[in-house]
């Protein structure tokens, strides 16, 4: 049913949005290791994300006269501490640029940080290597992204399907979840249909119910309703509200005030730092 290929397109694309990871910049903590992650708070309980003095630098412009320079480098986010817990439903605001993406990338394991620790689940990426942070990725989070990254060769079924079948899960009991969640995004009839045949908001349900489909704990939104109306944002909102419950937490990225407005907790970003954190104003 999937060809190989789509498989190696999702991994790919699972893996980053952008550049490939790169590797770990925290030392693995050591006893012979002074200043590594080793000197960070023990992880919080009931803390889903946890970040400490994060940093983050991109390398710049791979071509042009600027390139692998100083002056190209960008320092996207400058020291963020942040402890995200179970249940809470978070907003990331703020403008352009200020690092929000970013900030999401790395609370969903998507990216290393370039110093400083995160935590998901009470695990430290910087010590995990490749396929254990692959696996946390598949097994506890569920990603919805602004232009829905589903593969246009697959039907909305298959796209919901293809990750918990890339996790090996059995074949019969993946389609009956899958058709579950393409029901509950009111979609049951639209199974057979290509991302060409959807409409973006229709599109989007089915971006929703494939991070839904294997239960996360942690579902991660970069501006899940960005390229949609507003009243199709709206319905694609609600089910995204509507899978906050005191087990799982969602962590988005918007623009849209009305959005943030209904999260418990509203994070504003300003150039790469934590401007102010609380509930929505
Ligand atoms: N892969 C990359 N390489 C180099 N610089 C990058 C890379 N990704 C992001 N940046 C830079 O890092 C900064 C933060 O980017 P980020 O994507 O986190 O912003 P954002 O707040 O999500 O913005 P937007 O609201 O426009 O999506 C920006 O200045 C951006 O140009
Ligand atoms: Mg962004």
């Amino acid at each position: 049913m999937i060809a190989p290929s789509a498989r190696n397109g999702l991994l790919l694309r699972s893996v980053s949005s952008g550049t490939p990871p790169p590797p770990p910049a925290t030392p693995v903590a050591s006893p012979g290791n002074p200043g590594s992650a080793s000197s960070s708070p023990a992880p919080l309980p009931g803390a889903v994300v946890e970040m400490i003095d994060v940093r983050k630098r991109y390398a710049g412009a791979l071509d042009g006269p600027e390139a692998g320079s100083e002056a190209a480098a960008v320092e996207a986010l400058r020291g963020v501490t942040i402890t995200i817990r179970a249940g809470e439903l978070v907003a990331i605001v703020g403008p352009s640029g200020s690092g929000k993406s970013t900030l999401l990338n790395l609370a969903g394991a998507l990216d290393r940080a370039t110093s400083g620790t995160v935590r998901i689940h009470g695990q430290d990426l910087a010590k995990l290597d490749d396929d254990a942070v692959t696996r946390l990725r598949r097994d506890r989070l569920g990603f919805v992204f602004q232009f829905f990254n589903l593969l246009p060769t697959l039907t909305a079924l298959e796209n919901v399907m293809l990750p918990s079948l890339l996790a090996g899960k059995a074949t019969a009991e993946v389609r009956a979840r899958a058709e579950e969640h393409l029901a509950k995004v009111g979609l049951a009839k639209r199974r057979g249909h290509k991302p060409d045949q959807l409409s973006g908001g229709e599109m989007q349900r089915v971006a929703i119910a494939r991070a839904l489909v294997s239960d996360p704990p942690l579902l991660l939104a970069d501006e899940p309703t960005g390229n949609l109306d507003t009243k199709t944002g709206e319905g694609v909102l609600e089910l995204l509200l509507g899978a906050t419950s005191a087990r799982r937490t969602v962590i988005l990225v918007t623009h849209d005030a009305r959005i943030a407005a209904r999260a418990d907790r509203v994070l504003e970003i300003k150039d790469g730092l934590v401007e102010s954190d609380g509930p929505p104003r």
